[in-house]
């Protein structure tokens, strides 16, 4: 958990500010106990059910984590070989991995089927037919989930809403209906129904709405996946995703149609377990120029995404309004641009809060810039779980 102790953040039983001295700047720095209070909340909510909670692993790959999720009993969910194959180094067991993804190549399809995984959960009918063929050329029988455009449209970042009719995700309803009826195949086991309706959700109501789209297709199936997407407030405030009202309006009637029920969470789990911290290289005009940049971490400057700025230690120099920005080379390189924050130096740290959620996964070397290091705090421990990149690896690695 981050916390305030005299005007010094804190990662459980460490300063923030002693963490970055020692593993330098930007880093990524998680809490273990935030991790599992979170996952704790989605448990509340599934109690008494039958469930797996397969967490999304595009959120934050880091192994170590991976290696918690697994101590939580939590399965994989994926959406490349890739993952698959993270999940699996990880330790996930096969029969807890589920596959989605609009684009499976041919030897994706063939790894996760050779691989034995839960579901894989199909995207297209072509992509079902591709399926088919490989299963028979394997003979393996395969278990399958169908993944539903249920036309919804929850109230939500529109780059990051998933089941509208005009997004390329999931089988139109209609479709589903046609395979359903005509889809015969000695391989493939259609077990389960899969929906994703977007991320930032905080209402159970457009999960309940998605759900009612394609009730009458629930009785073909003994699995049903929600998907991910429960919301948490980046504005640090007491905004929380309705589990209560999930539980009772979604997965009790659901429960009493299908035997499991699956739930993809990848924000809600590590998002407020994150922290990037950067440091204050120059100030200019109303700017605070920070050493980490887009490449680190992009949801700003993709999504125009909000995360609050806290200067880790608090001196009593006052508030003042800032734009604070990056050292990469686009305008878009900016985390955000009126800042009331305490009047941050040169040298002075800043914490980029809730960061945890596709933050490290989604960082890239654009600028040729290494990606930051990563640590973990379990109470008074602090553990390296990724090094900084290096240059050498950055310039040159791929290079014949
Ligand atoms: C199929 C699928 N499941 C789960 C997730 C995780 O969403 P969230 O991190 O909002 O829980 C995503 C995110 O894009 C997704 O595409």
């Amino acid at each position: 958990m981050f916390e305030w102790k005299q005007g010094q953040l804190f990662c459980e039983g460490v300063a923030v500010e002693k963490i970055a001295r020692k593993y330098g700047t930007p880093v990524y720095i998680y809490s273990k106990d935030a991790i599992v209070k979170q996952i704790s909340h989605i448990k509340e909510a599934f109690e008494g059910f039958n469930y797996l909670i397969t967490y999304s692993l595009k959120a934050n790959g880091n192994p170590y984590l991976l290696k918690l999720m697994i101590n939580e009993g939590l399965g994989a969910d994926t959406v490349s070989m890739g993952e698959v194959k993270l999940a699996l180094k990880s330790g996930f067991r096969p029969n807890t991995i589920v596959f989605a993804g609009v684009g499976k190549r041919e030897d994706e399809l063939e790894f996760a089927i050779e691989n034995g995984i839960k579901l894989i959960n199909v995207e297209s009918e072509e992509e079902l037919n591709l399926l088919d063929s490989i299963a028979a050329r394997k003979g393996k029988r395969v278990d399958i989930a169908l993944r539903v455009n249920p036309d919804v449209r929850p109230d939500t970042i529109e780059k990051i809403s998933t089941a509208r009719k005009d997004s390329k995700f999931g089988i139109e309803t209609e479709s589903v209906e046609r395979i359903f009826k005509n889809f015969k195949s000695k391989y493939l086991n259609i077990r389960g129904l899969h929906i994703h309706i977007g991320s930032q959700i905080f209402d159970w109501k457009p999960y309940k709405e998605a759900i009612e789209r394609v009730e009458h297709l629930i009785d073909e199936v003994e699995i049903f996946d929600i998907g991910g997407g429960f919301g948490v407030d980046y504005h640090g405030g007491n905004r929380e995703f309705d589990f209560q009202g999930l539980r009772e309006n979604v997965l009790k009637p659901l429960s009493e149609k299908v035997g499991e029920i699956i739930t993809e969470p990848g924000r809600f789990i590590v998002a407020p377990s994150g922290v990037l911290v950067t440091r204050v290289l120059y100030r200019k005009r109303n700017f605070v120029i920070v050493d980490a940049g887009m490449n680190d971490f992009s949801r700003p400057a993709y999504y125009g995404a909000f995360h609050r700025i806290l200067n880790v230690h608090l001196r009593g120099k006052g508030k003042e309004i800032f734009a604070i920005g990056g050292p990469v080379c686009e305008s878009t390189d900016v985390f955000g641009k009126e800042f009331e924050i305490e009047r941050p130096e040169r040298g002075d740290l800043l914490a980029i809060m809730d960061t945890g959620a596709y933050g490290m996964s989604m960082a890239s070397n654009y600028n040729a810039r290494p990606r930051p290091a990563e640590v973990l705090c379990d109470g008074e421990t602090v553990k390296l779980i990724r090094r900084r990149e290096n240059l050498d690896e950055v310039i040159w690695k791929n290079v014949p």
